[in-house]
């Protein structure tokens, strides 16, 4: 059987696979170099292995004439059924899960790009994988790629790979050749988490030890992939672990019905026995295991079942059950090993979306403690992380979560992080052990509400937040604004760029980390004197789009007035009012906004000013009557 599929195998149709039958399952991925043959690879195996209908046979024929980079072969990359940009491309561009089994064992196959910044899609696929094959190109041997590869297969938990030489026919089946890549990589790999790491010579274009044993090759004696693939040890990691259950969703079906619906992350609960909810750490005990297939009596590692307590505890969706004599921990600040993905590099202190299994919740970077050299595994002090590098950090969540180090749990010991601005996966983490902080501050009650003491003011709080580049027009404008609503009878109060980084701020300079820093600080003061009922104007040139949303989202709905002060580059540098551009570009002040420091300019601001033969006076008021329309 095929199932070809782009997206990460659904819940229905992996258990189907799974639960069919008594032979043992395996996950496994594919990795490599753009052109190592990957797609060739997996190709071979459906093909070798008799998994492909006639249909799909002729239609591979049709393909191959048409796209084939093979000339007058079958080009078995096609069989993966890729998207058409794929094809045009050459390249492999998402994460493809092909289901197949032989007499043996049952595969599921991630098939993951190799192309540098397709790392997001690799992590992807590594993150259930039993197993990875790394491809290697024997003319090549093993790249920085596949050191990239290996680490992170080995920080999310694969325990063993495969070191797939590939085209050694275009080595002449040479054994010093083989032997040499297969020594380099050992020497690499004793220094990752690898129970077996095996290197194999190949070629996936002719079959040579893919399923069948070359002839061309007598000198090698061991495995073939499959063979290996086949008889590889993978245990049930977690059965013996302690009862793991992130709630994904409570289901309601009738009144008297309450379901907590998830996948049993590790150990076994049986019907009678006790569990806690690790957040609150309130304790209960299963009444009724529901499944598909009707009501079990106990469930295991890998399960998706619905749990019904004895007692309507309050769960939701993000809490984990566990066995009250082995909980998670639950905290809000943890060291995490983290890889990076995205082309924007991690800035320390910027405020993430951290995802768990199930829970979802604002975190930053605390400390960037080092990153970690692919070659030699050095530790190296840095202040970001760029894609594709990995590094060590410590975590400060907004409330705390609960958790198991990624060691003793893959499922509940793994998070992404999310950019809150582009909503794209930038990271991916794994908990190495929980911190300790202040603990038990809760919020107070207050008896004066925010609106009660806007009401005394007679007014509607607001921040109106004027971002620009510097020497656009923003002091001017906001110094203009609060003179026309103070003499209109508002209560006002205005933050300016640099008064605040005399004061509060004057502890921060001008590098990406401190421009966060400095925003983070002037949203909460901002956001502290919206509470008391203020109409607050913020002037910063505030250059990032991911913290000005973080101050959008501090605030009230409606009470965040983005004005982007839309001033030209040029003419901010012909006006330059404090001579700051001049000294600028002569190199004498570093990393000044606009010249080599970047200004990301608002996309769908409330306002926007265009200050070219615009005076200040006019401006303001279209501020002010923006501000006064509100409803
Ligand atoms: S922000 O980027 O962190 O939002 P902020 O608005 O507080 O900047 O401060 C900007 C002011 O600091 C500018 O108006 C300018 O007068 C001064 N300044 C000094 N050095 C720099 C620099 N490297 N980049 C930008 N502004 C600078």
């Amino acid at each position: 059987m095929i199932v070809a599929q782009r997206h990460r195998p659904s819940s229905s149709i992996s258990d189907d696979f799974e639960t069919q039958g008594e032979k043992s399952f395996l996950r496994f991925l594919t990795c490599g170099s753009v052109d190592d043959g990957k797609s060739t690879l997996i190709g071979r195996l459906l093909y070798d292995s008799s998994h492909i209908f006639d249909d799909q046979l002729a239609a591979l024929e049709r393909d191959s004439a048409r796209h084939g980079t093979i000339d007058g072969d079958f080009d078995f990359a096609l069989l993966l059924d890729g998207l058409e940009a794929e094809r045009e491309q050459g390249i492999t561009i998402d994460v493809a899960y092909r289901f197949f089994d032989t007499e043996k064992r049952k595969f599921i196959v991630a098939d993951t790009p190799g192309h540098e910044e397709y790392t997001r899609n690799m992590a992807t696929g590594a993150s259930t994988a039993d197993l990875a094959v790394l491809l290697v190109d024997a003319r090549r041997g093993v790249l920085s790629q596949t050191r990239r590869h290996s680490i992170i297969a080995s920080l999310l938990g694969i325990r063993h790979v495969i070191l797939a030489v590939n085209k050694i026919d275009l080595v002449g089946y040479d054994e010093r050749t083989f032997d040499e890549i297969a020594s380099h990589y050992r020497e690499f790999a004793k220094n990752l988490d690898f129970i077996t790491a095996v290197p194999i010579p190949i070629s996936a274009r002719f079959g040579d030890n893919v399923i069948h044993r070359s002839t061309n090759m007598p000198w090698y004696q061991g495995p073939t992939v499959l063979e290996h693939l086949e008889n590889v040890p993978v245990d049930d990691a977690y059965i013996d672990s302690p009862f793991r259950f992130p709630v994904q969703y409570v289901s309601r079906t009738d009144r008297d019905f309450r379901g907590l619906a998830g996948q049993v992350a590790s150990g076994k609960i049986a019907v009678g026995e006790p569990v806690v909810v690790a957040n609150s750490g309130k304790l209960s005990r299963v009444r009724e295991i529901v499944s598909m297939d009707g009501p079990l009596e106990e469930a295991r590692e890998g399960q998706a079942v619905t749990l019904v307590l004895d007692d309507q505890l309050d769960v939701s969706r993000g809490n984990i059950l566990a066995a009250p004599d082995a909980p998670p921990q639950v905290g809000d600040q943890f060291q995490a090993h983290i890889i990076w993905f995205d082309h924007e590099p991690l800035i320390p202190g910027r405020s993430y979306i951290l995802r768990t299994e199930c829970d979802s919740v604002t975190a930053s970077v605390t400390n960037l403690k080092h990153t970690i050299d692919i070659h030699n595994f050095s530790q190296i002090a840095a202040n970001t992380l760029a894609m594709n590098e990995f590094g060590v950090c410590t975590f400060g969540l907004q409330s705390p979560i609960a958790f198991d180090p990624f060691r003793s749990n893959r499922v509940t010991g793994n998070f992404i992080l999310i950019d809150r601005y582009t909503n794209a996966t930038v990271g991916a983490g794994m908990i190495d052990f929980a911190l300790r902080r202040a603990r038990n501050i809760h919020w107070q009650a207050l008896d004066v509400s925010k609106s009660s003491r806007a009401d005394l003011m007679n007014q509607k709080p607001a921040v109106i937040w004027l971002t620009g580049l510097s020497g656009s027009g923003k002091s001017t404008i906001a110094n203009t604004l609060e003179r026309v609503l103070h003499a209109s009878g508002r209560h006002t109060i205005l933050l300016d760029g640099d008064n605040v980084r005399h004061g509060l701020n004057r502890d921060l300079g001008f590098t990406n980390a401190d421009r966060v820093e400095n925003i983070r600080r002037i949203a909460e003061v901002a956001k502290l004197m919206v509470d008391a009922g203020l109409i607050v104007i913020v002037s910063v040139i505030s250059p990032f789009r991911s913290e000005r949303q973080l101050a959008r989202e501090l605030m009230g709905s409606g009470e965040f007035v983005e004005v982007f002060v839309d001033t030209p580059l040029e003419e901010c540098v012909r006006r330059d009012p404090k001579g700051l551009y001049k000294r600028a570009l002569a190199g004498d002040i570093r990393n000044f906004t606009g010249v080599d420091s970047p200004y990301e300019a608002p996309e769908t601001p409330e306002l926007r000013l265009q200050t070219i033969e615009a005076q200040p006076e006019a401006l303001a008021m279209r501020i002010q009557e923006y501000v006064e329309r509100r409803t």
